[in-house]
């Protein structure tokens, strides 16, 4: 289990002194330098928070940033990962900045967080992303590695066959003796990158606690996941409305934050005590776009764990462990489309994936005007099993 999260009000430069934890991770998301005050509204318009983001001049900012990595510094574990969240405004500063107090290789990665914007008053490119730059303060850092769905673009042979290499060591897929392919077992997705495509908080976000700046939960979520192990202790020494600790609560470690703002302190307090995380649905819709417009197949497929698959008529999806190594089809019928057809193009599939097996949902619309049965399949490995709606159907039928 994790400790309770705690919330110190002050300058993170003197409270770092007086703390006695030390931490395996450390995300710092500090004024970006924009120059001015930074404000925003509750939803309900009744609170207003701000924050100062003022200064005399880039290296006044610097110095005040140095100063608090240094007192960062002392308070960390000896394989810890820090992870300095900044713009386009200071990036270029704060990685040699990072690179002056930990040593150029302690970087790990520059991870762009990107989201969509749908408008741009000024003249230019729009900005639409900011950067985290990940650093760790000896070898033996956490990583762990998470993984994301395919791309729409992902053809069904990347899924599911085996790679190898050719004398010329290209990547090429593999074959066996008779020229079949080999299936190369359960997929996990693709690694993420060091690119983070994350929605940012949408005006009306359930999460949204109408602080200024304030980050989505579903980010904290990926770096508290990804550079931490439960129970570990992270700190966020410019805490804000309290995102990470929301993130630390939510994935079982514990969360220290500080906060010069008394307001931004109270508001992170009462944040632990009620946690609202927007559900990461939005992510699923950005990938949801490309899709062909026919997916009302996926709610036949609802109870299996099956990864989708893009781009190929005769399979809407493979079974994300497969069966012994093998990878099992899925193809849910669409109004208009014989059953014997597609036993045909399923039983041509799975000869040529070399699947265990190959399934065709029969959607119960199609029933009465298909007339055909179970037993006309043409292929050991395919099978046609009925809808919940077309068992259903036919149980109302057999009443009668
Ligand atoms: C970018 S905001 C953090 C937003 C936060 N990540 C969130 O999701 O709500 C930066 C915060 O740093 C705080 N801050 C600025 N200087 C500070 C300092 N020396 N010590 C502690 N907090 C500081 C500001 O009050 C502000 O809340």
């Amino acid at each position: 289990m994790s400790g309770e999260s705690e919330v110190i009000h002050g300058d993170c430069l003197t409270e770092l002194r007086g703390l006695k934890d030390r931490f395996a991770l450390v995300y710092l998301d500090p004024p970006f330098f924009t120059n001015t005050t930074q404000r925003a509204v509750t939803r309900d318009g009744r609170n207003e928070y701000s924050y100062e983001d003022s200064w005399p001049s880039m290296e006044s900012y610097l110095e005040y940033m140095k100063a608090r990595l240094e007192a960062v510094l002392n308070v960390v574990t000896e394989n810890a990962s820090i992870v300095y969240h900044c713009d386009r405004r200071t990036s270029h500063h704060a990685r040699l900045l990072l690179e002056t107090l930990l040593g150029v290789d302690s970087f790990r990665s520059e991870i762009v967080w990107t989201y969509k914007r749908w408008s741009n008053s000024k003249k230019g490119l729009m900005p639409a992303h900011q950067t985290l730059f990940w650093f760790t303060v000896g070898d033996d850092y956490i990583f762990n590695q998470r993984f994301e769905g395919y791309s729409p673009t992902t053809n069904v042979d990347q899924l599911l066959q085996m790679r190898t290499r050719d004398s010329r060591n290209k990547s090429v897929y593999a074959y066996g003796d008779n020229g079949s392919v080999i299936p190369n077992g359960a997929k996990k997705g693709v690694p993420v990158s060091d690119v983070w495509d994350i929605p940012y908080l949408n005006p009306k976000a359930k999460e949204r606690v109408g602080y200024p700046t304030q980050k989505p939960v579903a980010l904290l979520s990926r770096v508290v996941e990804m550079f931490s192990n439960p129970e570990d202790y992270v700190l966020d020494p410019f805490c804000g409305s309290g995102t990470t600790l929301v993130a630390t609560q939510l994935h079982g470690r514990t969360g220290v934050g500080i906060d010069l703002n008394q307001d931004a302190v109270a508001l992170c307090r009462s944040r632990l005590q009620n946690p609202v995380i927007t559900q990461s649905k939005v992510l699923e819709v950005g990938r949801e776009s490309y899709r062909r417009s026919d997916d009302a197949w996926e709610s036949y497929l609802i109870g299996l764990d099956v990864t989708p698959v893009h781009r190929n008529s005769s399979i809407d999806a493979v079974l994300e462990n497969g069966h012994h190594g093998l990878p099992v089809l899925f193809r849910v019928q669409r109004p208009g489309e014989s059953i014997s057809a597609l036993s045909i193009s399923m039983a041509e599939a799975v000869e040529k994936k070399q699947a265990a097996a190959g399934f065709i949902v029969r959607n119960r619309n199609q029933r009465a005007a298909q007339g055909r049965l179970f037993n006309e399949v043409l292929c050991d490995r395919v099978y046609v099993v009925d809808s919940v709606g077309c068992q259903v159907h036919a149980a109302l039928a057999a009443l009668n």
